[in-house]
């Protein structure tokens, strides 16, 4: 039997179309401008407006990447959508996104937090290359600012909303390359909702102590693993698969904080000019922020047919992973 490979076919993204800067947050909150700017990069974020939801968003960048793909939303057998901040506990956003855009198939939600994205582009290919699935859409997707506490200064002015999509159809050469994933069960206090769940359903109490919005316990230790976690999984994927950083075209990484990817960027050694960073005006999109990074440095001419790419996120869990991929999509047209 021949072999069959995971190849992007077409991305797409979409955000919030509230645009909130820096200062407008600094009007209700003992913050600045400055002080978010330099000790993240981010200098305004996008905000769902309150149409939208984590499935609108998602079938925005879906509908997106299918068009860029050309392919039609009919032939899609499996939908995976990466999100903590999903439209309702049931049933999973998945299925409002299968819905929204006419697919076929099986449809289910996957909850990595930040790396979300690079869990579920692991997934569709496993599933691809087994010949359980033929084409999938895998998206990422959050509307994180339904969980902020916007009197919690060190979490409200991190994140935004958004959503990206790949369309991954079966190739005979790879595509993806490989993954590496990994989780650490024990760090999951260092970021989270504590309530909604089944451990602390809601209640008036939960909404009086404020627990149904994003916590982070020590945001310096969340930075400090990040730049561990992100550097050694990137690294341990490039030496399994036989690569250097030099074979790679550009560097993905979650757009959390400048700084963090930096810190990253130089541990792995990449010149700055094969790093990619736009999160100045998305801010931290979770599970949405590689995906819809990849789309827009595509769109950007960052990526052309060819080109060795490499992902890397962490977030919530703690879970984190990174993606090499040769860019199979073709040239997009200005
Ligand atoms: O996808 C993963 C999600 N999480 C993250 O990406 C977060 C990772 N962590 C970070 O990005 C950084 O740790 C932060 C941006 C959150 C903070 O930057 P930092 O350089 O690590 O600052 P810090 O935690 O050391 O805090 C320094 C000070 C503290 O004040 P005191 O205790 O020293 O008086 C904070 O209260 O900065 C204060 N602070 C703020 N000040 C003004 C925290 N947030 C703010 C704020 N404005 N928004």
């Amino acid at each position: 039997m021949t072999r069959r490979f995971a190849c992007i076919a077409g991305m797409g993204s979409a955000l919030g179309s509230k645009v909130v800067s820096n200062e407008e947050l600094a009007r209700d909150l003992d913050t600045s401008d400055e002080w978010i700017r330099s000790r993240t990069g981010i200098v305004a974020r996008r905000f769902a407006a309150p149409e939208e939801t984590a499935s609108s968003l998602a079938a925005d960048a879906g509908s997106r990447a299918l068009d860029a793909a050309g392919i039609d939303p009919g032939v899609i057998d499996m939908t995976v959508v990466a999100t903590v901040s999903g439209d309702q506990p049931l049933p999973s956003t998945a299925s409002f996104v299968q819905e929204r855009l006419g697919m076929q198939g099986w449809a289910f939600d996957l909850g990595a937090a930040c790396a979300g994205f690079v869990y579920g582009l692991e997934v569709a290919s496993a599933h691809i290359a087994a010949g359980s699935a033929e084409n999938v859409l895998v998206v990422g997707t959050e509307v994180l600012s339904r969980f902020l506490d916007f009197t919690d200064r060190s979490t409200c002015v991190l994140f935004g909303d958004g959503a990206g999509a790949a369309v991954v159809v079966a190739g005979q050469e790879p595509g993806v390359i490989g993954s590496a994933l990994e989780t650490d069960g024990r760090l999951a206090e260092l970021l989270q909702i504590p309530a909604g769940g089944s451990r602390a359903p809601a209640s008036e109490d939960t909404v009086r102590r404020s627990e149904h919005f994003i916590k982070m316990a020590d945001g310096s230790e969340v930075f400090r693993r990040a730049v561990e976690a992100m550097a050694g999984t990137a690294s341990s994927l490039l030496e399994k698969s036989g690569m250097t950083p030099d074979d790679v075209s550009l560097l993905v990484p979650h757009q959390a904080n400048a700084r963090i990817i930096r810190s990253v960027a130089q541990r792995l050694s990449f010149p700055e000019e094969r790093v990619f960073v736009d999160l100045a005006y998305v801010g931290n999109n979770s599970a949405a922020s590689v995906p819809a990074a990849m789309d827009r440095a595509w769109r950007a001419g960052r990526l052309q047919p060819g080109d060795l790419v490499l992902t890397v996120a962490f977030g919530a869990g703690m879970a984190w992973g990174a993606n090499l991929i040769r860019w199979t999509a073709p040239e997009v047209a200005s």
